[in-house]
């Protein structure tokens, strides 16, 4: 099963994300996991749909009495079974930082929810050829403070989120394989790694072919569920 999470972001309003949830109806696949992130006030909209339930974010604190922050045990009681933790755009605009990232993850885990957790180099590190360092270092300084239990890892280059430019099929495979192999050699674990950063219609299936590749973190393009029912399509068509 290849894994195609969605991640809405803070697009579409109330009467947009009723008429995705009826589009979406009931998905029937027999290659692709369909996990659909809506923005944490549509979560209870997604009741009963053929896909399982992401949320965008989790967090940080669990037991502190904190304004507006969003608990693993609130998600829970929505049936949402994943999270994305560490997405680039976070990173960035909140700050946040690693040890932010290991407070989500041990919340989440306490609850049993699935992490998805976002590493990439942005344009300037890929220039300097430093993006294998990168990855490392989002790697092992957040994994080597948790337990490697339900997490799988989105491989998002920043430059390619939102942009339309995605690496080279060589490098996402050069990448994917090298991220495996760290993760396999420090933690003695096989874990799942998605590729995230402009993937659509029109590309998916290339990247789909590369076997290393467990699935895709698409954000701009899932917006539109015809989109989604395509890629879907095209990763239930691939030859095995
Ligand atoms: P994009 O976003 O597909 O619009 O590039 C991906 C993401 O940010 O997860």
């Amino acid at each position: 099963m290849k894994i195609l999470a969605c991640n809405i972001k803070n697009k579409m309003d109330r009467l947009e994300t009723e008429s995705y949830v009826e589009q979406l109806g009931e998905i029937v696949s027999e290659k692709a996991k369909l996990i659909i992130c809506p923005s944490f006030l549509f979560l209870p909209l997604f009741k009963g749909g053929n896909y399982s339930l992401g949320s965008q974010d989790i967090s940080s604190f669990n037991e502190a009495t904190v304004t507006g922050e969003i608990t693993a045990k609130q998600l829970k009681s929505l049936d949402v079974s994943y999270v994305i933790i560490g997405h680039s755009e976070r990173r960035n605009y909140k700050h946040e930082i690693n040890i932010d990232f290991i407070n989500k993850i041990n919340h989440a885990q306490e609850k049993d929810l699935r992490i998805i957790y976002c590493i990439g180099e942005t344009e300037e590190e890929k220039e300097h050829g430093e993006t294998f360092d990168i990855l490392e270092k989002q790697i092992s300084e957040v994994l080597n403070n948790v337990v490697l239990k339900d997490i799988m890892i989105a491989y998002e280059p920043i430059w390619a989120i939102g942009s339309g430019k995605i690496p080279t099929i060589k490098e996402i495979q050069n990448t994917i394989e090298y991220i495996k192999d760290i993760v396999d050699e420090k933690y003695e674990q096989q874990i799942k790694v998605l590729y995230g950063g402009s993937v659509n219609v029109d590309n998916i299936e290339v990247i789909n072919n590369i076997e290393a590749v467990d699935g895709f973190l698409v954000g701009g393009a899932s917006l539109d569920v015809t989109n989604v029912k395509k890629m879907i399509e095209i990763i239930d068509n691939k030859g095995n």
